[in-house]
Parts: C-alpha cells; structure tokens; sequence
C-alpha cells in the first residue's frame, strides 16, 4: 500500500525560488493548497504566477490569493531580483484556472481546521499566517509544522540585518515565532549555500521536458539578476523550506530561541538567533553546552548537503510533464 503522503499548504510569493519549493513539494507531499501573499511582486502577480505554475506542472491545486500589504508598514516588492511580474524570464501562455473563492487566511483557517496533521511551508512574508493565527488562536495547536524560509543567523539581504521575507512584515513574522508552533526555519546562513549555477540550470535544460526548459529559462534570468546584484550562484533560499523537512541529514539544524526584532533603528526586521551554545557561533563554549536565556522556539538550519539538495531538486524537476 502506498504510504500517504505529508499533507502540507504552501503559503508564498512566486518568485523564482518559490516555484522551486512548489515544485519540490509536489515531488513529495500532498499539496492541499497554496497560498499567497505579497512580497516580491504586487499579491495579484504573485497569484497569477501560482497559477502559472500549477498549471506548468499539471497540478490539481486550489491557489487562493492573500494580503496584499503588510500588517503595519507599507508593501516594498521584491521585483528587483524577480522582474516585474515577479516571475519573469518565460513568456507564459494565459491561464486557465481561476484563484481559490476563498482568501489566504480563510483558505489557511478551514483547511487547518478540517485535517490534522498538516504542515505549513511558508516561503514569502507571513502576513497570512499572522492573520490566520490572529483570527483563530486554536490553528497554534493544530499546525503539525511550520518550516519556513525567512531571517538569518547571521546576515541579513536587504539590510545588514534583516532578511527580505521578515523585513517585509516584521510584525508578522513577530506574531508567528510567538505563537508556539513548531517552527523549521532556513534562514540566509543556510540558503545562500544552496546555490544554483550555470551548469545546473543547463544540466535542468537537459532533462528535456516542456517543463523542465521552462523553468531552465526562467532561473537563467534569475541567476542573470542575482549576478546583478554581486552574487556568484542563484541562491535556492525557498526549496531549503521544503528540504528540511525531507531527510534531516540533508540539512543539519540546532534548536534555538528566535526573536524578531521591530524597533530597532537599524535592526527592524532582524531575526535575532541565540547561537550562544552552538560551538560555530561560539568556538569557546563546550559541544553539547544547553541553549541559554530564552527556551527555543524554533529548529535552525545550520548546513545544507549542496550535492545531495540539487539532486533533490533535479528528481523533482524530472519528475515534471
Ligand atoms: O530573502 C529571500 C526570500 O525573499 C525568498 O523567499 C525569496 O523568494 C524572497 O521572497
Ligand atoms: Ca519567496
């Protein structure tokens, strides 16, 4: 009998490297739904682009469409690194589906609320998810998971500090590590070594498919901007939500408490991680030493299997029409 697969809700911003945490997704969980929220292009770009990957992929999935703002601050889109459209690179035919008559946080509400077990990867802004858990306190105990690509341990993209999915919508991201779910979190310091290079997305161009030279053209404009931006490799920051959940020796994390930081002049938008008992944060504390201050509240990657990540999303992509 086939095992059953992980029910999850994929709450992002495509965005590049979203449709690569869809796609890896679909390789190997029940997607029940994807939602999504504003961050790096305008909420109906970023909708519009859901449904052009679910249809890239033959997928039957509802795509319902979130907030189109921040709770607080004022949306600044990400369309720097991802064009326009937030997708661009490939010059999609019309779709044919229509979003979800629900929207983001309802869609995350009813669907939490009518299945145990599911699991939330969440790779854009947590604005849904804040109004969400705002709305109906009781989804904190029914969350099986929460892995999500957002902060960083250290460095921040947008800031010296702040990663862009928590700059974004600090006060989300606020709501959501003090809510008590049991949060995955692949921060920068752990994305920015899953990168893509030329000669993956040429080995991705190989495997042939409609879809697969698809999504070849599409991170070649992605590695073309990142590469704007002083960067070498076309980092996979979105799929590393998906593959710590997969095989935990592909991505090794410590737990440690996360707090987001909302006032700070400089530091809004930071993700403040307690690594003070973690020897590669703290070479003079003794291995094995317990977390100090605050309890943790989330699991952190740490490092990523490179060789054994872009196998993982290489299978996924074949697996494509
Ligand atoms: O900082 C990286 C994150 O911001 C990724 O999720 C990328 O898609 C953008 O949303
Ligand atoms: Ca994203």
């Amino acid at each position: 009998m086939r095992p059953t697969r992980r029910p999850v809700i994929v709450d992002c911003d495509p965005g590049h490297d979203d449709m690569l945490a869809i796609l890896l997704a679909a390789r190997h969980f029940d997607i029940l739904g994807i939602t999504t929220v504003a961050g790096n292009a305008d909420v109906d770009r970023t909708t519009l682009n859901a449904l052009r990957i679910v249809e890239l992929a033959g997928m039957d999935v509802p795509v319902a469409r979130g907030c189109a703002t921040p709770l607080v601050q004022a949306p600044v889109f990400g369309t720097a690194i991802h064009g326009e459209s937030g997708l661009d690179g490939y010059d999609f035919p019309a779709v044919q589906r229509r979003p979800h008559p629900r929207g983001a946080a309802e869609f995350l509400v009813e669907t939490l609320r009518a299945r145990d077990g599911v699991t939330v990867i969440a790779t854009g802004p947590l604005t849904n998810l804040a109004i969400a858990l705002r709305a109906a306190p009781d989804l904190a105990a029914r969350i099986d998971a929460l892995s999500i690509m957002g902060g960083s341990v250290t460095t921040g993209n947008v800031t010296a500090a702040a990663e862009f999915n928590v700059w974004f919508d600090p006060e989300a991201a606020d709501v959501v590590f003090r809510s008590g779910v049991p949060i995955w979190m692949s921060g920068l310091n752990l994305t920015r070594q899953a990168g893509i290079d030329l000669h993956d997305i040429e080995r991705i161009e190989a495997l042939g498919t409609r879809a697969a030279r698809t999504v070849a053209a599409l991170l070649r404009f992605y590695l073309a901007r990142q590469a704007r931006a002083g960067n070498a490799l076309a980092p996979a920051h979105d799929p590393c939500a998906v593959a710590i959940l997969l095989e935990p020796q592909i991505v090794a994390w410590a737990p440690m408490h996360v707090a987001v930081e909302l006032r700070g002049e400089r530091t809004r938008g930071m993700t403040l991680c307690d690594a003070r008992h973690l020897p590669e944060f703290n070479p003079a504390i003794r291995p094995g030493t317990p977390p100090r201050g605050d309890a943790p509240n989330a699991r952190v990657g740490l490092r990523v299997d490179r060789p054994a990540f872009l196998r993982l999303l290489e299978d996924a992509l074949a697996a494509l029409p």
